[in-house]
């Protein structure tokens, strides 16, 4: 948790942004996962957090613009609670830890908003909170999303999306723990061992500094899956384990990286061929990345010079601006370049991709491939991205696009077929916008340029 004045501070600019009406943040209710005493590990919602810091369930925050005063909304524990939990501090208690000076039991909430014209809300990702936003406001559970408050979105996204000091340090104590979870997972790849044991590794050290994973490891083989989980088959000598892992902190702040490690312990001249190109094109956005620059074009950037090597090796052909215009780099890169990160690994994400990642002035693609970017518009000093270019060889996608004949004047298909069992490789490091460039976050980078691999695992 931070002081009591950020969070202070932070109601107050919200405020502001928000201008007149009452603004409700709702916390996550506790998540039965297959009994209502068997409960998915608490995890906070992150707007809640941001305004109103406390971890416990059951809560809503309350900020009334137009009396100017501000409330924490839960229930207290009893004796029937504290004997399997042991002490809770009580709703006043949390109130006054955060600052805010009034606390009232849940019942009281519909009071508080009885005749008010303007009640803002953020679009829930649950669904229980669906039903509790409904039933208070009258609006049918499905409407929720839709009719909670574009006003309050977009103050919301204006204030996480830059990141304060205090914030980088905890987002860097996340890299940190990600640091010993992927040099780990390298050091442990071998053939024989499964990938879920490498998966489980990765998770017992995060929570052993009292951190969680930031979201499911991606550990496989099969690395063109973008979300394949670890499964129970043995590593094979010769393939590559790609593994897409991060940490989050006590205080909900998240890493995000991925690295590609020969299972033999050395890569062959064809995974090095691939390999370097992808490192290059991370190399490529830690060089350019600025403020004023679109992110969107960041992507594209990539994927002219990807399209480029991809030539270079003959698996594409043609004019590069016109293999990307159309969109045939995507047969080997079927994601967006990175996505903002922060307490949510995918930060915001759950507030309406389109009001975090866009605006005005650039508007979401549509076309295969880029329309999966999850940010486009100009970067800011203060954003944290995710830089993580990628090349993939997915049978199904080459099978579909080759019996279409799609991107025949740009794509290979003779080539693109002896490639079909090779996999998948993404690198992935967070960036930190600066007032004239971008800084690379962690204090230590995990290996990835491909001699700095072989000789980390040697
Ligand atoms: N690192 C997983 C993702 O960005 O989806
Ligand atoms: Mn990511």
């Amino acid at each position: 948790m931070f002081t009591k004045q950020t969070y202070i501070n932070r109601r107050q600019t919200l405020k502001e942004k928000v201008g007149s009406g009452i603004i409700l943040i709702f916390g996550h209710n506790d998540a039965p996962a297959n009994y209502p005493a068997n409960a998915y590990k608490f995890r906070q919602d992150s707007s809640f957090l941001y305004y109103f810091g406390q971890q416990r369930d059951g809560l809503v925050g309350v900020v009334d613009i137009d009396n100017d005063c501000e409330y924490l909304i839960g229930d207290d524990i009893d004796i029937e609670d504290i004997i399997w939990t042991g002490f809770v501090p009580s709703v006043h208690d949390l109130a006054e830890e955060v600052g805010v000076a009034h606390s009232a039991p849940m019942a009281q909430l519909a009071k508080l908003i009885e005749g008010r014209p303007e009640v803002h809300y953020l679009p829930p990702c649950r669904h229980d909170l669906m039903i509790q936003i409904g039933d208070l406001l009258g609006i049918h559970p499905l409407q929720v999303r839709d009719k909670a408050s574009l006003r309050l979105i977009k103050a919301v996204v204006d204030m996480r999306a830059v990141k304060t000091t205090e914030e980088i340090e905890e987002i860097e104590r996340a890299m940190a723990i990600g640091y010993k979870m992927h040099t780990t997972a390298m050091k442990a790849c071998r053939p024989g061992v499964t990938e879920k044991y490498i998966g489980g590794l990765l998770a017992g050290i995060a929570e052993s500094y009292g951190c969680k994973e930031s979201f499911l490891t991606i550990l496989t083989m099969h690395g063109e899956i973008f979300h394949g989980d670890p499964s129970l088959r043995p590593l094979e000598a010769g393939r590559l384990m790609l593994c897409d892992a991060g940490a989050e902190t006590v205080n909900n702040y998240c890493s995000d990286n991925t690295r590609v490690t020969p299972i033999s312990g050395k890569f062959s001249p064809r995974q090095r061929d691939i390999y370097s190109i992808v490192e290059a094109c991370h190399d490529l956005v830690i060089d350019r990345a600025c403020p004023g620059k679109k992110w969107m074009d960041m992507h594209l950037d990539v994927c002219r010079l990807m399209t480029d090597r991809l030539k270079d090796l003959g698996l594409m052909k043609g004019n590069t601006d016109d293999a990307v215009e159309a969109g045939a780099h995507a047969m080997f890169l079927q994601h967006g370049l990175g996505h903002m990160m922060g307490m949510d690994v995918h930060d915001m994400e759950g507030l309406g991709q389109v009001y975090v990642g866009f605006d005005d002035e650039v508007r979401p693609s549509t076309q295969f491939g880029t329309n999966c970017l999850r940010c486009g518009r100009r970067l800011q000093p203060g954003f944290v991205m995710t830089d993580e270019p990628g090349i993939y060889f997915i049978p199904a996608l080459i099978d579909k696009w080759k019996a279409e004949g799609m991107h025949r004047d740009f794509l290979c298909y003779d080539k693109i077929e002896e490639y079909r069992d090779f996999g998948g490789i993404r690198l992935e490091d967070d960036i930190l916008i600066t007032d004239n460039g971008c800084r690379v976050l962690g204090e230590q980078i995990i290996p990835y340029h491909i001699d700095d691999v072989e000789a980390f695992i040697s």
